[in-house]
């Protein structure tokens, strides 16, 4: 695959670039400026020596000014590519959001507005040369409305609805798009926050979300259990969604 890929500094979309290089896909890095974004191209490059270097170039989510010029970079050093990977999100707790509704809109802006609006970018790209992958990190916090996850998990439920609307429209024409529900995962976006019993790793994400990719699955829960978590979840009466603190 020749992949162009949002989000590989941290987390699981780390965990997933290693796995795509190892196995000899090629990787092009978008993310915001800095040393993290050529550091973690550097240790990509290491892991597959055989391969051109890893390339990069800058796109904030918060900006869609940047979009078109880094997906033209990637295009211009992969000769095309056929998958795009956006694991790039920002979160932030519900209590720090209620305090501070700048920080509200920033996470809405990043989560909702700048991934749909990347895609947007990336789904024409995709589809001028038949199709391909567009694998994009939404949340469980999107499948309910949450007391822990009001905000971020209203973005989270925007960001699914729109790619399942992909999904319906566009697969006949080739586009496969592969919507990433994460439960929660250990990365420094949870540090600091109890994890639950059924708390995954992102390497065992990274294995699960490439046989997503692989199979051209629409939907994938990580770790699985979380399906069967989130259909309880859905079903629960409202009067029970407002007594319980989940
Ligand atoms: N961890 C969980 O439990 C969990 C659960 C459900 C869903 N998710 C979702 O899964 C995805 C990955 O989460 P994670 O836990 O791996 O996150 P993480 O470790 O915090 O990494 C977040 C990534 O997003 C990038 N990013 C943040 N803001 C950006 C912006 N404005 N423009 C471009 N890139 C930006 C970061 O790049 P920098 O290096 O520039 O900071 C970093 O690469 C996210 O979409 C998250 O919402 C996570």
């Amino acid at each position: 695959m020749r992949v162009v890929f949002l989000g590989a500094t941290k987390g699981m979309g780390r965990a997933l670039a290693r796995r795509m290089v190892e196995r000899g896909d090629r990787l092009f890095l978008l993310g915001r400026e800095g040393e993290e974004l050529q550091r973690s191209a550097a240790d990509l490059a290491a892991r597959h020596p055989q391969h051109a270097p890893v390339g990069t170039h800058a796109c904030d989510l918060a900006s869609s000014a940047t979009f078109a010029a880094a997906l033209d970079a990637a295009e211009a050093e992969l000769g095309g590519f056929d998958t795009v990977v956006v694991t790039a999100g920002l979160f932030a707790t519900q209590d720090a959001m209620e305090a501070d509704v700048a920080l509200a809109e920033q996470v809405l802006a990043v989560d909702f507005t700048g991934t749909v609006v990347f895609c947007e970018h990336a789904r024409k790209r995709l589809l001028a040369r038949g199709g391909g992958t567009l694998c994009v990190f939404s949340s469980v916090a999107g499948e309910r409305g949450r007391k822990p996850v009001v905000l971020y998990g209203a973005a989270k439920a925007g960001l699914s609805r729109y790619l399942e609307g992909l999904d319906h429209k566009f697969r006949a024409q080739g586009l496969r798009t592969v919507t990433v529900k994460p439960g929660f995962v250990k990365t420094g976006m949870t540090a600091g926050l109890k994890p639950p019993p059924f708390a995954g790793e992102p390497e065992a994400v990274a294995q699960q979300v490439l046989r997503a990719i692989d199979g051209g699955l629409p939907v994938v829960y990580t770790p699985s259990i979380w399906r069967w978590v989130m259909l309880v979840i859905r079903w629960l009466p409202r009067f029970v969604m407002r007594k319980i603190g989940f």
